[in-house]
């Protein structure tokens, strides 16, 4: 029995394969390469020792996707293959709309008609929206949220939810990541974002090695210790060890459940921009800008219901996350393109 893993190559996806192999699952991997390159599969094989099936599909390809399951015993999925940059989600929301609400639902046809009914499903602490304080609690409302991609993270979970209602073999997970960072500390994996990064420790780095010549820190007026906006950052690494944990669940467990990924921490972006100099020794040069609309003042996990129900806690601190992207960083200052 194998896992299939959407979106495989991607950041996260290439990190958790690497979790899973280690934990002893095997592992059938599936993506469009539209944002990740087949480099990553390659390293990933390097870093495990192992090899596994790859297919280079569309989620929204039925076909396809039957294909998959009539060639390997699939017994849970977990779903990451969907687009995530918000401010291209407010230009072209058809297209988020398409790709992370449509695949998802023919990604589920299928899976409901080969009889696999567990999903491991990457949803996103931004469906708390604008509405609730943290520490940001499972049982808090969600919906209140201020971008397309934020709507199709909170249209899926209650796609999700109401096919857990219909049909109780189905086993749900929707993993609330809060802001992941960082790489394997090979240095042989990491995020390699498109052209200027949208996020802020790809930023960073980039100013870091030389290729951008300045910081923009988004808003200094906000209601936070130092005016900038706190977010709970997460090792990728300790997120992906989440997924192991979480497909460990669904596999001897039903219905539906919504789970923070967090360390339950606030950083506020001058923090990270500190830690990121004292632990790597660099200069990353900033400016104060004006707020990024969309944003929250605040947004950090209670990680609690992910320890009492998975057995798990990030226990990799901000020095690490800062060090290994930098180690990522610079072993591969063209990403997956070296
Ligand atoms: P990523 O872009 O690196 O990985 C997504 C992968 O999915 C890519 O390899 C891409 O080529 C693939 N993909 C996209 N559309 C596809 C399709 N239609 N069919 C097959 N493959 C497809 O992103 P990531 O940072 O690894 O994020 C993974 C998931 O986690 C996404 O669903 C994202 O929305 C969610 N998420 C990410 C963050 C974050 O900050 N990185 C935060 C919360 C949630
Ligand atoms: N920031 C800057 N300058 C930059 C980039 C970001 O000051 O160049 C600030 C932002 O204003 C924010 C903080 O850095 O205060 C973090 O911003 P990111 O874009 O790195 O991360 P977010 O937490 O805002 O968003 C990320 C993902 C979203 C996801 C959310 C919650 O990008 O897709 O985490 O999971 F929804």
């Amino acid at each position: 029995m194998a896992i299939l893993i959407t979106g495989g190559c991607g950041y996260i996806g290439s990190h958790t394969c690497v979790e899973m192999l280690s934990a002893g699952y095997d592992i059938v991997v599936m993506d469009n390469y539209y944002n990740s390159k087949p480099e990553a599969l390659v390293r990933i094989k390097e870093l495990s020792g192992k090899d596994f099936p790859f297919y280079e599909c569309d989620i929204r390809d039925a076909e396809g996707l039957r294909r998959i399951f009539r060639e390997n015993k699939i017994e849970a999925v977990i779903h990451f293959a969907g687009l995530k940059a918000v401010g291209e989600s407010v230009r072209i929301p058809l297209a988020y709309y398409d790709n992370n609400v449509g695949g998802t639902v023919v990604l589920c046809q299928v899976m409901a008609e080969m009889g696999c009914k567990r999903m491991i499903f990457s949803s996103s602490a931004t469906v708390y929206g604008t509405g609730n304080p943290s520490p940001l609690k499972e049982d808090m409302p969600t919906g209140a949220v201020t971008n397309p991609y934020g709507r199709t993270k909170h249209m899926i979970e209650g796609i999700l939810q109401d096919l857990c209602v219909s049909d109780p073999e189905w086993s749900v997970i929707l993993l609330r990541y809060f802001t992941p960072i960082g790489a394997h500390e090979s240095g042989r994996i990491g995020e390699d974002p498109n052209g200027i990064p949208n996020n802020l420790m790809p930023y960073i780095s980039q100013v870091a090695i030389g290729k951008l010549p300045r910081l923009s820190v988004f808003g200094n007026d906000y209601d936070t210790p130092d005016g900038t906006g706190v977010r709970d950052y997460i090792h990728v690494v300790d997120l992906a060890c989440g997924h192991v944990r979480a497909v460990d669940y669904a596999l001897t467990h039903t219905g539906a459940q919504a789970i923070n990924l967090g360390t339950g921490n606030g950083c506020s972006v001058l923090d990270l921009v500190n830690a990121f100099v004292t632990a790597n020794q660099v200069e990353v040069p900033y400016v104060i800008a004006p707020r990024r609309p969309g944003d929250v003042a605040v947004c950090y996990s209670d990680p609690t219901k992910a320890g009492e129900l998975l057995g798990w806690t990030a226990n990799r601190d901000l020095t690490d996350m800062c060090r290994d992207t930098w180690r990522w960083q610079n072993q591969n200052p063209r990403g997956y393109d070296n």
